[in-house]
């Protein structure tokens, strides 16, 4: 709620950079796992939350809890006050050019699958196209199988090189008059390569393509301005942008969303309904059947300013030095092989340790109070392009440190020797 960074005071540019005073604001970071300081190295999977978040939460609850836009009660009134900030704060946050823009959905995936059957499905025939990477997560994959199943149409997939770049001169030559749909990562989970977006925007868009932009990897580690990528459709989870569960964002443009039939019926998305006709509510509403999830989204816009507080540039650059730091570290490891080496990446490493299973890298280093995350990160053709099972991946966020990549490293060392 707006009480909740009242407080807050912009960093300024000359301050500096200080991680021990945004560590303070996340109490689960002094925990200790396994009698071991943690180590959080999961940031990819969710980010933890700070105070200023649990205290927008505990306050909804316990102060202002009740049902949004059809109360007239003071209770009502202020939840209501809480919601539709967030959305002003949110579209703020991404340069959105109005609130309608802002759709509270539960997540990226959510948000994907509204555009997939509110958008695409009704707009694609048999054999037209849709066009994704090579390194989208199953979330911007299924959802675009479905309507393919359902309508005919056909999947196609731009490749990726062995750095796990998109390869562009082929992306663009795939942008045939048959593609009525592009969907894009931002920024690859499994691998952190930070696709050039913008530039894959105005190729769709010199056909006439509307765009979707996963954003899930993005919202917490570069600044995204929407208006200036120009994209049609973008999507985020405020998880892991240090927000609860259960609540993101999906961006459209409103030429779009006004022209778009709802996800879901049920109460809020109406204005009128008789047992013959229904008259669907305006935008942002008409997508948003049904009691939100109010705290969720009050919360979120607490996370917005709270990045906003700490400047996502700052954080960027952060994020940067700490990159160079791990990926320098980590390669210095006999054994070990990066998967992802991308010019333009972000702050995640994915890599494999000589013949041992990432699950057993990640048992033994969570031992030492280390939390990566072992798998297929939900990208399996990732995998499969790669010919591997899957990968250990560390994955940084804001508050992370060089003493924790430090402690990485020795807990790799000692899975190393268990192994050998
Ligand atoms: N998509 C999340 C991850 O990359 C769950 O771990």
């Amino acid at each position: 709620m707006k009480a909740a960074v009242e407080t807050l005071t912009p960093l300024r540019s000359k301050d500096p950079f200080d991680v021990w005073s945004i560590r303070s604001d996340f109490p689960i970071l002094n925990r200790k796992v396994n009698g071991k300081p943690l180590v959080y190295l999961d940031n990819a999977a969710t980010t933890q939350k700070p105070m200023c978040v649990v205290d927008s939460l505990r306050r909804y609850y316990l102060e202002d809890n009740s049902n949004i836009h059809r109360g007239v009660h003071y209770l009502s009134q202020k939840a209501t006050e809480g919601y539709e900030n967030s959305r002003k704060n949110l579209c703020g946050f991404i340069n959105a050019q109005q609130t309608q823009e802002i759709i509270f959905v539960r997540g990226t995936t959510e948000g994907i699958n509204l555009v997939a059957n509110s958008f695409v499905k009704k707009r694609i025939n048999a054999g037209e196209e849709i066009l994704i990477t090579g390194m989208e997560h199953h979330s911007n994959i299924v959802p675009w199988q479905i309507v393919c199943q359902e309508t005919g149409a056909i999947l196609r997939v731009a490749p990726i090189n062995d750095k796990g770049e998109i390869i562009l001169e082929e992306y663009e030559k795939m942008l045939s008059p048959k593609v009525k749909f592009v969907s894009l990562v931002h920024i690859s989970n499994s691998l952190g390569t930070v696709n050039p977006v913008k530039q894959m925007i105005e190729m769709a868009h010199a056909h006439d393509i509307p765009v979707l932009i996963d954003g899930a990897q993005t919202v917490s580690h570069m600044k995204l301005d929407v208006q200036d990528l120009n994209c049609d459709f973008y999507v985020f989870s405020g998880h892991k942008m240090f927000g609860p569960t259960g609540i993101g964002v999906l961006y459209g443009k409103s030429e779009y969303l006004e022209n778009m039939s709802p996800y879901q019926g049920g109460g809020d998305m109406i204005k009128s309904v008789t047992f013959e006709k229904t008259i669907y509510n305006d935008l942002p509403y008409k997508f948003e059947a049904g009691t939100p999830n109010i705290a969720g989204a009050t919360a979120l816009g607490a996370a917005s300013d709270y990045i906003n507080k700490i400047g996502i540039d700052n954080i960027y650059a952060y994020e940067q030095d700490l990159l160079a730091y791990a990926t320098q570290a980590l390669l210095s490891v006999d054994g070990l092989r990066m998967i992802g080496a991308a010019k333009n990446k972000s702050a995640v490493i994915s890599f494999m340790l000589e013949d041992v299973h990432p699950h057993d890298i990640g048992t033994i280093i969570d031992s030492e109070g280390v939390a990566i995350r072992t798998g297929h990160h939900c990208t399996q053709p990732v995998m499969q392009r790669f010919g591997i099972p899957a990968t250990a991946r560390a994955s940084f966020a804001m508050y992370n440190t060089k003493d924790e990549v430090d402690a990485l490293i020795r807990s790799i060392e000692k899975a190393k020797k268990i192994f050998r």
